[in-house]
């Protein structure tokens, strides 16, 4: 059965996107570079949740970037915004009957593993999943996936070499590592760090993993990217602010953009 939503969307536009991409802070002006065809805010969508976050508009655009068919979410949703898991796994399965096979994640995450430093790229490798929900918690729907699906290669192994390719021939330094999503909005305590450090985890951050279980259950390809806008509390002894996270997402905002486009165009 057509949800609700994708009836609306398909009553605007019978574009197909392939690929979906998720726009973290600093990133919302990749949309200047898309060809539109249509622009949807999520508040007109039937029972879509609303972006309430600083810097996230709330509006899917379609279009061609980089000659390929792309939806664009400029403005994503969060837990600490009110909406659970299965809010958030809803819209990626809405991707997924758009037509999408491909998801690009970005975020802003605070570094925890020294090796990184703000203004870093680092391509996600893996994340740990144990504190938030599942969005896959309730009865699970066989016409997008298993009930137990397999986490061994959320991140797809071509597209992680692909990204990594990608970034090599630009130039553009990038790191890899194990993210951790946490549920916030409050940031980390230093205790919280040193715990998510000895689990492994080299970035923290309050999206994406949600996104991508939902994605992989779907069997949605899933390549991801944080920008480290700080070093997560306690790694130095400086207090953190939503503020310095968009100062730095804005100042890595060209390099990033660069970065996705070059990704698109080799897809
Ligand atoms: N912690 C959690 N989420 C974040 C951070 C952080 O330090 N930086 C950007 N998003």
């Amino acid at each position: 059965m057509q949800s609700k939503q994708l009836k609306y969307i398909k009553e605007i536009t019978d574009f197909t996107p392939e690929i979906a991409i998720i726009l973290g802070s600093g990133l919302g002006e990749l949309a200047n570079e898309v060809s539109p065809v249509a622009e949807i805010e999520y508040k007109d969508i039937p029972d879509m949740p609303v972006s309430t976050a600083p810097s996230h508009k709330g509006k899917f655009i379609f279009g061609k970037l980089e000659g390929k068919n792309v939806v664009l979410m400029q403005g994503r949703v969060h837990l600490y915004e009110g909406y659970s898991s299965k809010q958030i796994a809803d819209i990626i399965r809405l991707l997924k009957d758009l037509g999408v096979n491909t998801l690009i994640l970005t975020n802003a995450a605070g570094g925890i593993n020294k090796e990184l430093s703000v203004g870093d790229f680092m391509l996600i490798n893996d994340h740990i999943s144990c504190f938030i929900d599942s969005p896959l918690i309730g009865a699970n729907n066989e016409n997008y996936g298993t009930r137990f699906p397999d986490m061994s290669n959320a991140y797809d192994k071509d597209l992680k070499k692909l990204i990594k390719k990608v970034a090599y021939k630009n130039n553009i330094e990038l790191k890899e590592g194990t993210y951790v999503q946490l549920k916030g909005p409050q940031f980390e305590t230093p205790s919280e760090i040193k715990m998510l450090s000895a689990l492994s985890a080299d970035a923290v951050g309050m999206s994406t993993v949600v996104e991508t279980i939902a994605a992989v259950h779907c069997g949605l390809k899933v390549g991801a990217i944080s920008m480290i806008s700080n070093m997560a509390c306690g790694v130095y002894d400086k207090p953190l602010s939503g503020e310095d996270v968009t100062i730095a997402a804005e100042k890595a905002g060209p390099q990033f953009r660069k970065l996705i486009k070059e990704i698109i165009k080799a897809l």
